[in-house]
């Protein structure tokens, strides 16, 4: 049967109310990609898979949250949509309100957002706003503002985002049969983590799939929930995840500690390894932000704080690497120029 898109998917298992009107750009349905050439990298002896996130229709994850808050508010009758963002969410609610009919706005940190996705947000028609502080400022405004204008805030407060993002566990497990072990992915506003563990307990019951250990990864300059207090002045190069007081802190750690799982800080020297090492040893580029549940796992493992011998383990990699095509091309040289002959192409290459 052909992809219609997650609610008629997987909708009876998402608590949506009966008014939703769907929305859907075909979302989800992503590959589990193995990764062995990256597996042994990392020691080997287990089976690595990557849920890779970035092959949604507008290049991440945020698409399944936003099918399902986009498709009940057009239900409600709201008129706009609202949110604050990284750059993610805010491509994403823009798409989906597009084809709604909606109205959207995004709020987003002010030099922060890396070009794929500002590009996307106003491709898609929305008015995007830049707020003079972080993403944490630009949340607090948009839950303000929602609270007193008829505007409808999609930021995966909304429960309905959650409710679409549990999608992803859905798939994991009817791919493999099973839960994985150990589920990896990165963590900004804890959303996504959330939603997951919700999919996975919710399958369990129903299925009996059994459930995975959560490896929850922040960036170390942006990792509250490490720390155990919010962090005023965020910094991470995975500018997706450059967030100080994440909404959903709470839950996250819950479900780390529920699923006998943690969270844990990658730096950014390890983030952006990963992202070259998996684009280099297996042809899947992300953007630095979802390397950072493989970094977390790499530097785990390397200082033998976890067992994964015999193992599968699924690493969820949240966005594609053309979100954010200058952090490889500022690193680079500029690539070599030839004149248009044979010779010249053959010094440069054989020689
Ligand atoms: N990876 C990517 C690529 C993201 O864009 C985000 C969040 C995350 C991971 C973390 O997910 O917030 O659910 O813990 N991006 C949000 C945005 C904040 O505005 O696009 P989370």
């Amino acid at each position: 049967m052909p992809h219609r898109g997650l609610l008629e998917k997987y909708g009876s298992l998402l608590d949506l109310p009966a008014h939703t009107q769907t929305v859907t750009l075909l979302e989800g349905n992503t590959p589990l990609i193995p990764a062995p050439h990256l597996a042994r990298e990392m020691g080997g002896g287990f089976e690595l898979l990557i849920k890779f996130e970035g092959l949604n229709p507008t290049g991440s994850f945020k698409d399944r949250g936003m099918t399902a808050a986009v498709s009940e508010a057009l239900g409600r009758g709201a008129a706009t949509v609202i949110c604050a963002s990284t750059g993610n969410t805010a491509a994403s609610a823009a798409a989906y309100a597009a084809r709604a009919g909606l109205k959207s706005i995004v709020l987003i940190p002010q030099g922060k957002v890396a070009a794929g996705k500002l590009a996307g947000a106003l491709a898609y028609g929305a008015q995007v706003i830049q707020v003079d502080g972080s993403f944490d400022d630009a949340l607090s405004l948009v839950v303000q503002i929602s609270e007193k204008h008829p505007i409808c805030l999609v930021n995966s407060i909304n429960p309905y985002r959650i409710e679409g993002q549990k999608t992803a566990a859905f798939e994991i497990c009817d791919a493999l049969g099973t839960a994985p072990d150990w589920l990896c992915l990165p963590v900004g506003n804890a959303g996504n983590i959330t939603s997951y563990w919700a999919g996975f307990t919710q399958y369990d019951l129903l299925k009996a799939t059994g459930l995975p250990h959560l490896l929850g990864v922040q960036a170390a300059g942006a990792a509250p929930l490490v720390l155990g207090h919010p962090v005023e002045k965020p910094e991470t190069v995975a500018t997706a995840i450059r967030i100080g007081r994440p909404a959903r802190g709470e839950q996250a750690l819950q479900a780390a500690e529920e699923s006998r799982g943690r969270i844990v800080a990658a730096t950014d020297e390890q983030i952006l390894d990963m992202q070259k090492t998996l684009a280099r040893l297996e042809g899947i580029w992300v953007e630095p932000a979802s390397a950072a549940g493989l970094a977390g796992l790499a530097a785990e493992l390397n200082r033998g704080r976890l067992e994964v011998r015999a193992k599968r383990v699924v690493a969820v990699c949240t966005g594609h690497g053309l979100k954010d095509p200058e952090i490889v091309t500022r690193a680079l040289t500029a690539p070599q120029i030839v004149p248009p002959k044979l010779e010249a192409l053959e010094e440069a290459i054989l020689r």
